[in-house]
């Protein structure tokens, strides 16, 4: 569903891949917001090699769009090494990890995306490897199986996840960085989008560049994505250069509100204002009702909603806001609203 794919940022074809690849910046200077990060990041990656060590392990957390798998390629160029890229998903066995591991270079950088989704068998083939650069496996069954022990070049491992709380113990514990990216600003989005249309060779007047961030819901790959569409509208109605008219015209046909709001958000905070009456209610309920599993609204719609200030999680459940009410025409309910 068009609707669907052009806010969620989990979802990534080849075409798009290919044009974050080539929109992706290559070092920290050229990498836009995030600046607690980015700060943070140069010291250790200074320190690291002044010492002619390897950067610490780091895990790389937020929402999905913000540019983990960016960083990654910059923290690894900076170190002036390489990087091999995976997810969770993909390494099914510990003999998966154990090939990715014993072909790793000195001063490589390991990213794995998703980490949260790897199996407790793989993990564990993680913790020592992490912890002192070594493998252990097992060779043969039964009572003649016995266990050796390799040495493994010294690597980075940047694990990227959504889902931080999801992560076991031992394994965040053992991520000597822990970094969270934030929904990016108006501004930031809108310095991303202008170097982006200068990227792709397309004019872009400055309140078009800030119309277009606006409804990006602090998300570069979003606004990439809407930049794209918005270019297709340009060609056809305009001269090919993207002005405000033409900006906003290709936005409300692609039913993106002046907030970023897409038809599921909309009906998220319906279905939480009419259907349960302004109501906290449980995400497993609010998921059943609108038909979107409980992990699409946790790390695509609901940190958006929360970060506007539209709704908040309470003990008792989501909790629509009154600037939610305000937005779509509502009236607000007579009964006290949650603590949050
Ligand atoms: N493209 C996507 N994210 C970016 C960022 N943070 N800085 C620069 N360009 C980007």
């Amino acid at each position: 569903m068009e609707e669907e794919r052009i806010i969620n940022p989990e979802l990534e074809d080849a075409s798009e891949e290919r044009l974050e690849n080539s929109l992706r910046p290559k070092t920290l200077d050229e990498y836009i917001g995030q600046d607690k990060v980015k700060e943070n990041m140069k010291v250790y990656i200074e320190a690291a090699k002044k010492r002619g060590e390897p950067l610490d392990h780091v895990l790389l957390y937020g929402p999905p769009g913000l540019g983990k798998t960016t960083l990654s390629n910059i923290i690894s160029n900076e170190m002036n090494s390489n990087i091999k890229i995976t997810s969770g998903p993909a390494i099914e066995k510990p003999g998966d990890l154990a090939a990715l591991l014993t072909n790793l270079s000195e001063f490589d950088v390991l990213f794995i995306d998703e980490i949260h989704r790897l199996s407790k068998s793989v993990e564990e083939i993680l913790y020592p490897a992490l912890e002192d650069y070594t493998l252990d496996i097992i060779i043969g069954k039964g009572p003649s199986a016995r266990s050796i022990r390799l040495d493994l070049p010294k690597f980075t491992l940047i694990g990227a996840t959504t889902k931080a709380g999801s992560l076991t113990t031992p394994l965040r514990d053992r991520f000597g960085i822990v970094s969270r990216l934030e929904l990016y600003t108006i501004e930031d989005l809108t310095t991303i989008i202008k170097r982006s249309s200068r990227i792709l060779g397309v004019e872009i007047e400055e309140d078009a560049a800030k119309e277009i961030a606006r409804r990006s819901r602090g998300t570069p790959r979003i606004g990439n994505r809407l930049l794209k569409r918005v270019r297709d509208y340009a060609i056809v109605l305009g001269d090919g250069n993207i002005t405000l008219k033409i900006a906003k015209h290709a936005l409300n046909k692609l039913e993106i509100d002046e907030l970023g709001l897409d038809e599921i958000d909309r009906k998220l905070l319906e279905t939480m204002i009419v259907q349960y009456a302004g109501r906290p209610v449980g995400i497993e309920a609010l998921s059943a009702t609108i038909g979107e599993e409980v992990d699409t609204i946790e790390d695509v719609y609901e940190p958006y909603l929360i970060q506007i200030g539209f709704i908040a999680r309470t003990l008792r459940g989501r909790q629509v806001l009154p600037p939610a009410y305000k937005h779509l025409g509502y009236s607000m309910p007579s009964f006290e609203m949650e603590e949050a």
